[in-house]
C-alpha cells in the first residue's frame, strides 16, 4: 500500500496537460468514484489498527494533493466544468418538459373553498367511510328512507350499518359534535352513491356542503352568501332563485337554480329552454339535527347547502359528460391547464 501511495505522489507530480480532456481525464483516473485514490480507500479500510494509523495520513495527503492539481489544472484551462464537452452550443434552446395540470374537479373545489373562506367559513374532514348515525340517523333520515337503501348506498359492513357516505352532510355532524357555536364551515370531499355510470350520473362525485349556525342565522343570511357565491363562481351577471324541496335535515329546504351561463338566461338547450340550472340544495338546518348533536336549538339556528363539484364545474366549463371526470384523457386534462 506504502508503495502504491508512492506510486501515485510521482504520478501526480509528473502529470502535464495540454488539453482539457486531459485534465478531465486526470480527474477520473484519480479523483473519481471508481479512480485509483478512492480503491486504496476501499483497501484502507481492510487494514489492521497499526497499518491505519502509518498509512492514513499519507492516504489524506495524496487525496489533497490530487485535488489541489486538478484545481490548479482546471484554473489553467479555462472552463471549471472540464465535464462538459467543447463542442456543446450553450445558445440552444432547452428542451420542455411536460408540466401537468390540475384536475378540474380540484381546480373548482379550491374556487369554491376560496370564495366561502371570504365569507369566514372554514374547511372540515371527515372519513368517507361514514356510520349510520353520521351519514342518516344524526341528519333525521327516517328508518325507511329510500337513501339508506340498497339501491342509493354502497354497504361495506352490514353488521355494524358502515357504508361508503352519501353525502358530506356526515361531517356537518362530527362538526357540530365537536365543537361549539358560531360554526361556519365547508366541507369538500368525495361521496359515493349507488347508481348506474351515465353522462348524468356516477357511483362517485364531489361536494361541498357548507353550514353556519349561530343566534338568530335566517333564511335571508342563507339567500345572501348563496348569491355572493354565484356572482363570485359564474360572474357578477348571475341570478338566483329558491325553488321549495325537502331534505330530511332542513326546514324549510330549497333547491337553487342560477340563470344559466350558457345563454344569460335567454333560453338554450343547455337549460331545455328555461333560462335557469339547478346548482344546489339547501335549507334551514331542523332544530332536531342540532339536537341530535346537542345543540341547543332555542339558543341558536343554522343553515346549511350542498352542491357537486362536477355540477359547477360542467356549467362552469361547459363540460357536457360526468364521465369525462375520472377517464384521466389528457385530451381533456389539459384543457384546464390555464384556469389554474
Ligand atoms: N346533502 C344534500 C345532498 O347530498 C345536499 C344538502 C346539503 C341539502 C345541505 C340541503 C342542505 O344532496
Amino acid at each position: 500500500m506504502r508503495e502504491k501511495i508512492k506510486e501515485l505522489f510521482a504520478e501526480i507530480e509528473d502529470f502535464k496537460a495540454d488539453t482539457k480532456e486531459n485534465v478531465e481525464h486526470f480527474r477520473i483516473n484519480l479523483l473519481s468514484k471508481k479512480g485509483k485514490i478512492s480503491v486504496l480507500f476501499d483497501e484502507f479500510k481492510t487494514l489492521g489498527p497499526e497499518m491505519k494509523k502509518e498509512v492514513g495520513q499519507r492516504l489524506n495527503e495524496l487525496k489533497n494533493k490530487a485535488q489541489e492539481k486538478l484545481d490548479s489544472l482546471k484554473e489553467k484551462f479555462g472552463n471549471n466544468d472540464t465535464s462538459i464537452a467543447a463542442d456543446t452550443d450553450h445558445t440552444m434552446p432547452g428542451e420542455l418538459t411536460a408540466i401537468g395540470s390540475r384536475h378540474p374537479v380540484s381546480i373548482v373545489r379550491n374556487q369554491i373553498i376560496e370564495i366561502f373562506s371570504r365569507l369566514g367559513f372554514t374547511v372540515s374532514d371527515g372519513p368517507e367511510m361514514e356510520d349510520d348515525w353520521h351519514n342518516f340517523s344524526a341528519l333525521n333520515f327516517p328508518e325507511n328512507h329510500p337513501a339508506r337503501d340498497m339501491q342509493d348506498t354502497f354497504f361495506i359492513d352490514d353488521e355494524n350499518k358502515i357504508s361508503l357516505r352519501t353525502h358530506t352532510s356526515s361531517v356537518q355532524v362530527r362538526v357540530m359534535e365537536n365543537s361549539k357555536p358560531p360554526i361556519r364551515t365547508i366541507s369538500p370531499g368525495r361521496v359515493y352513491r349507488n347508481e348506474a355510470i351515465s353522462a348524468r350520473a356516477h357511483c362517485f362525485f364531489h361536494q361541498v356542503e357548507g353550514l353556519y349556525i349561530d343566534k338568530n342565522v335566517s333564511f335571508a343570511d342563507l339567500k345572501q352568501a348563496l348569491l355572493y357565491f354565484s356572482k363570485e363562481m359564474f360572474g357578477p351577471e348571475t341570478e338566483i332563485r329558491l325553488r321549495p324541496s325537502y331534505f330530511p335535515f332542513t326546514e324549510p329546504s330549497a333547491e337553487m337554480d342560477i340563470s344559466c351561463p350558457f345563454c344569460s338566461g335567454k333560453g338554450c338547450n343547455i337549460c331545455k329552454g328555461s333560462g335557469w340550472v339547478e346548482i344546489l340544495g339547501c335549507g334551514m338546518v331542523d332544530p332536531s339535527v342540532l339536537e341530535n348533536s346537542k345543540i341547543d336549538s332555542s339558543k341558536y339556528s343554522g343553515y346549511a347547502f350542498g352542491m357537486g363539484i362536477e355540477r359547477v364545474t360542467m356549467l362552469k366549463y361547459q363540460v357536457n359528460d360526468l364521465r369525462l371526470f375520472s377517464e384521466n384523457d389528457l385530451r381533456f386534462l389539459e384543457q384546464f391547464k390555464s384556469a389554474i
